[in-house]
């Protein structure tokens, strides 16, 4: 998600300022930057759409004047890159402007209304309903301040906002609701951003603040209040314990370890997408004669664990195939009655898009998931989701694979309720539970995280793994092997446990260890039987469990205990947590860098 900083002097010119920690926070997108300062009470803004550097080279980001600014580095959510849509947004006189982080779920409703009051729009974004609406509020005689606090009462969904305006000129204001924000301290200067990494050359203090929190910044420093009942907080500064290079991942050793525990809010992004393309590709899928679920990689996992989403409940047949294989294996039988779902977190795989290309050749309908806007797959897409994950450095795909098993979870219970296939209180409550998968994330990373780490300790040199499951589960042990494999450069096989007497068994012998991926579902009572199998020949299992399952935790020799009641569609965004963790302690204990595995690339853009 993308960067917001803003920046108080004493004196001097703080556009050069913003300019630069806006570089710092590029690592949160890149689609445009922009920049507002005040001056002579006047507002100036630059904008564009591009990386920081490229937009600079065009219009110079340093020469703003004014001492007070404000800077945005987007990664687009609503409305795809360009000028128009990056920020800062201001309203219909020009005299607010607004930079923002996050999501307004309930902007749609907002844009509306404020059209109808007469309001201009100038962009697809769901953030500029923010200057607009603080426009309004003030036509009603209200204070900045007053106007600011009503404004933060409409808006729904995430956001951390940093607002300027001719009418407050020695001022910056800033709201948070979920999306981060801190404020840093100077002697000559006051700062606010979404992160650490930007502020840290500049000051080694700072607050943060906190949800449903509004701050004022000024010359004398910072005034905090919790919007709900109007209540001032004093909070001081701490010292910012990471030095410049360590808060780039925010205090994480690495990224992928960073994007494993960014799980949670990435998670909780997912519930916030909007309902108008969720119900539209479930019309597509609704009536869809084929459907070929088509990615590469970690997504295809994704795909394959959606099949057994989307049969379960829907009652759907999908084909998860693996993008590389589509034409050869079924390129002949796509036509105008077929539907491609393509998954990519790139929006820009080689293969997943050639794919998608011969598909539409053939009259096809395409539908895309997709963590980038204005990728190659949003736009040749006759639907496309974002799934809101943010940047995804490491190579490992982890937040956004958890991110893409949602939002087909998502589309699985829509096509379901559609079809009238399951009661619709079994639906709601499924609902219920991906609401609280979040929160079970949380749990699952910090309570089991020490004990992955103590069991990637003891299997860290072993050769050959096998990674184990059944039903949707097998789908969680393949991509369980997969971060394996790609970071840790250890062989290992995975395939749904069930196929294991018909061949692989034979490479079990003493102490050959077995992840095996076995929640409570339909299938524990067969997985029990597997696994006394491998014990029999000698193997050593690890194996991931319910909470208080001891039929296995008598068995295994390593157990990772999930919260209870996450229901079997769901259970592979919460079960494939360890293995990340597991993936990633191995990659430590073997002395690699999980963040560059050799020979791969982020994006896999040749075939
Ligand atoms: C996952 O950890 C990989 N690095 C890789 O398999 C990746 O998932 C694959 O290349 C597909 O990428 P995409 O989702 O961007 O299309
Ligand atoms: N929703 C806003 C946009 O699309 C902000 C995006 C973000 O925080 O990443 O412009």
């Amino acid at each position: 998600m993308c960067g917001i900083f803003g920046c108080i002097l004493k004196e001097g010119d703080a556009a050069p300022i913003v300019h630069d920690a806006l570089k710092r926070l590029e690592y949160r997108g890149y689609d445009s930057v922009g920049e507002a300062t005040i001056h002579d009470n006047k507002l100036f803004i630059k904008k564009d759409q591009g990386k920081i550097e490229e937009v600079h080279a065009l219009h110079n980001l340093d020469n703003l004047p004014g001492r007070i600014a404000i800077g945005h580095t987007r990664w687009a959510t609503h409305g795809a890159p360009s000028m128009r849509n990056a920020h800062p947004h201001i309203d219909c006189n020009g005299q607010i402007a607004v930079v923002h982080n996050g999501i307004i779920e309930n902007f749609s409703e907002l844009k509306k209304d404020l059209e109808e009051h007469g309001h201009l729009f100038q962009s697809k974004t769901d953030s500029e309903v923010v200057p607009h609406l603080i426009e309004e509020k003030l036509k009603g005689g209200l204070t900045f301040l007053e106007a600011l606090r009503e404004t933060a009462k409409h808006l729904e969904g995430a956001f951390s906002l940093a607002v300027i305006s001719v009418m407050e000129p020695n001022k910056i204001f800033c709201i948070r609701k979920e999306s981060p924000l801190i404020v840093g301290i100077a002697k000559n200067a006051t700062y606010c951003a979404s992160d650490i990494p930007a502020i840290r050359p500049l000051t080694d203090k700072a607050v943060t603040i906190e949800n449903g929190e509004l701050v004022v910044l000024e010359d004398e420093g910072y005034k905090i209040w919790r919007i709900a009942d109007w209540s001032r907080i004093s909070r001081n500064p701490k010292i910012i314990p990471w030095s410049p290079e360590m808060a780039e991942k925010q205090g994480y050793p690495h990224f992928m370890l960073k994007e494993i525990h960014e799980q949670p809010p990435s998670l909780r992004n997912t519930l916030r997408l909007q309902e108008k393309y969720l119900d539209l590709m479930t019309a597509f899928l609704d009536r869809a004669k084929d459907v070929f679920l088509v990615a590469c990689g970690t997504s295809y996992n994704a795909c394959l664990a959606a099949s057994y989403m989307f049969s379960k409940l829907a009652l759907l047949a999908t084909h998860p195939v693996i993008a590389s294989e589509f034409i050869e294996q079924q390129g002949r039988a796509i036509n105008i009655d077929s539907t491609i779902l393509a998954v990519s977190q790139s929006g820009e795989t080689a293969d997943t898009l050639s794919a998608v290309e011969y598909a539409r050749l053939r009259a096809a309908t395409v539908l895309g998931l997709t963590n980038v806007i204005g990728s190659t797959l949003t736009r040749i897409s006759r639907v496309y989701i974002c799934q809101q994950s943010g940047p995804e450095i490491g190579v490992a795909a982890t937040k956004t694979f958890t991110a893409q098993l949602s939002v087909l979870a998502q589309l699985a219970f829509r096509l379901a309720e559609k079809r009238g296939k399951v009661s619709h209180e079994e639906i709601e409550q499924l609902e219920e539970k991906l609401i609280q998968i979040p929160d079970i994330a949380e749990i699952v990373i910090q309570n089991q995280k020490k004990k992955i780490e103590q069991i990637a300790k003891k299997y860290y040199s072993k050769q050959c793994f096998f990674f184990l499951g059944r039903g949707i589960s097998s789908a969680t042990a393949l991509e369980g092997r997969l971060k394996l494999l790609e970071i840790a450069y250890v062989p290992a096989i995975a395939f749904p446990a069930g196929e294991s007497k018909h061949g692989p068994l034979s490479l079990v012998e003493k102490g050959f260890p077995v992840v095996f991926v076995c929640p409570k579902d339909e299938n524990h009572k067969t997985s029990v039987g597997n696994i006394m199998e491998l014990k029999a020949r000698g193997a050593s299992i690890i194996a991931i469990i319910e909470e208080g399952d001891e039929e296995i935790k008598n068995i295994a020799d390593d157990y990772i205990e999930i919260v209870k009641g996450v229901p079997e569609v769901l259970s592979p965004i919460v079960y494939v947590i360890p293995l990340q963790f597991f993936a990633y302690y191995t990659v430590v204990h073997r002395g690699l860098d999980p963040d560059r595995p050799r020979n791969l690339a982020k994006s896999v853009t040749v075939k």
